[in-house]
């Protein structure tokens, strides 16, 4: 008896140990939000070429826009691949292999915006 006992207690400061350590994980990964940080990447780098009737065929004015495939070399992106994606490839690349790196003629963008570009394209290119 006293050993069950013994055991449970065990069993008990077990469960909550690993529960606890569940909690303490350092939150998931940051999730990039299309609105809040694709779109205005979008708006002052890209738009100036990119937008609806712009002179780049691809608009980038709206998530929908973006996706209708409507231009030459669709689709521009594969949710979870930021490396099978065009879109990734253009601006992250020096030589993409499909015309120039974006934006055309123009200072690179800066890392940070590039990461958020590649990791919301690996977390499925959501509408958020
Ligand atoms: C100065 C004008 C200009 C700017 C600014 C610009 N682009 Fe482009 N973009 C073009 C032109 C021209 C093409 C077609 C030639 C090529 O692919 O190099 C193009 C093509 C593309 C393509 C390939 C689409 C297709 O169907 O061929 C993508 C993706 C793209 N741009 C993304 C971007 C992104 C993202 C930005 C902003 C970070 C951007 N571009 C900024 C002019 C521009």
């Amino acid at each position: 008896m006293k050993k069950i006992t013994y055991i449970s207690i065990c069993i008990g400061v077990l469960i909550i140990i690993i529960v606890s350590l569940f909690y303490c994980e350092p939150s998931e990964e940051y999730e990039v939000s299309f609105s809040h940080d694709i779109q205005p990447i979008f708006n002052t780098k890209c738009m100036d070429c990119h937008g609806a009737g712009g002179s780049a065929n691809l608009d980038l004015s709206s998530y929908s826009s973006m996706m209708s495939g409507e231009n030459e070399n669709s689709p521009i992106l594969i949710p979870y691949q930021a490396d099978q994606s065009l879109l990734y490839e253009k601006v992250s690349q020096q030589s993409p292999s499909i015309g120039d790196r974006m934006p055309f003629g123009r200072d690179p963008l800066i890392s940070s915006d590039i990461k958020l570009i590649g990791d919301w394209v690996d977390q499925g290119a959501k509408d958020n």
